[in-house]
């Protein structure tokens, strides 16, 4: 029975193009994707197990955590600091950066997560996902600490995402193109399903939570204003819109029929840049979509050129068709 490419096959093949390869990346992607199938079942099993709702702690970022948020982070954990491939992991979940423990040997990359992105669906059976960055260490072999994982998303080895979806997807970029496998549960493999995934240059579809429309800019205003009034207006189209506040549903619907998807700077809380976080939501995202043809911007500049300046770094998000994102972009432009 021919069963297609399976992901550790599609992994394998890819790196025996990288001269001086030795296998230690894509060791690291395995146990990632063992770590993404336990995921996948956690949630998946939902309220059978007890794992819905809301703990009393509350994460770095002053967000209530909800026991899958906990669960799964500890699945990425376990999964990944064993094998001798990291020299640290961080993510969403955690202050600090998370120490290789002195029993296991130490490696040459980094990891970085969301490991349930989208979390507020979880209670409601809606689309979530994780979402990973994986980078070089500065220094091999050496425990790693905060600085070492403030790169430019430019310097991104590997992005990706799971999706938990009407079927759970990994999605997955190396630096040249995008490509998309489904979870089949029989075999238990992720199996190619969408070769050289790209965004359509222009949408129809905007994606935005409208509920903090007065605290927008004025160029996102606008440009939301501009999608509203339709054929009749300054586009002369008629736009659909959606939002389904999880990112990683948001972004793959755009890797699927394009769209654009927006989290932008707004005045509600002056402290914040933005709601999403740089290094492992904004940064991974923006290089799966720039792989695929698309573009993501703060508004102001190209999110992968940004020098993060802390781990738990903020930043707006405006990214998806590249014609649309150039659209709100020169919207800042006139602004400034
Ligand atoms: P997380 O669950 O990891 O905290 O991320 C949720 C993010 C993102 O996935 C989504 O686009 C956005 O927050 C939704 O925000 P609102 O609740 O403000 O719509
Ligand atoms: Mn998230
Ligand atoms: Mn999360």
């Amino acid at each position: 029975m021919h069963t297609g490419t399976t992901l550790t096959q599609f992994i394998i093949e890819e790196q025996r193009h990288i001269a001086g390869a030795t296998g230690d990346f894509t060791a690291l992607l395995n146990d990632l994707v063992t770590a993404i199938k336990v995921i996948s079942n956690a949630v998946n099993k939902g309220a059978l197990v007890g794992t819905m709702g809301a703990l009393e702690s509350q994460n770095v970022q002053g967000e209530t955590q909800k026991k899958l948020d906990v669960i799964t982070n500890d699945i990425m954990i376990r999964t990944n600091e064993w094998a001798g491939h990291l020299a640290g992991m961080a993510s969403e979940e955690m202050d600090e950066v998370y120490p290789i423990p002195s029993r296991y040997p130490l490696g040459k990359y980094l990891l970085v997560f969301d490991p349930l992105d989208g979390s507020s669906n979880v209670d409601i059976n809606i689309s979530v996902g994780t979402i990973f960055s994986i980078l070089r260490a500065p220094v091999p072999n050496r425990a790693a600490g905060e600085k070492d994982f403030l790169q430019p998303g430019t310097r991104q080895v590997c992005a990706g995402y799971a999706l938990y979806g009407s079927s759970t997807m990994l999605v997955l970029t190396m630096g040249h193109g995008v490509n998309g496998f489904t979870l089949d549960r029989e075999v238990g493999e992720f199996i190619l399903t969408h070769r050289d995934m790209k965004i359509p240059a222009d949408t129809k579809e905007f994606a935005i939570n409208a509920s903090n429309r007065r605290f927008w800019e004025p160029p996102v205003a606008r440009y939301v204003e501009e999608c509203l009034a339709g054929k009749e207006g300054p586009r002369g189209k008629d736009f659909n819109m959606r939002w389904v506040a999880s990112m990683v549903a948001e972004v793959h619907r755009i890797l699927t029929r394009g769209g654009v998807f927006m989290y932008p700077r707004d005045t509600k809380d002056p402290s914040k840049a933005g709601k999403l976080r740089l290094l492992y939501e904004a940064n991974p995202m923006s290089m799966i979509v720039e792989q695929a043809g698309g573009a993501s911007s703060t508004g102001y500049e190209r999110i992968l050129d940004m020098q993060p300046e802390s781990l738990h770094q903020r930043v707006p998000v405006i990214l998806g068709s590249k014609n649309e994102v150039e659209t709100v972009v020169s919207y800042h432009r006139a602004e400034g």
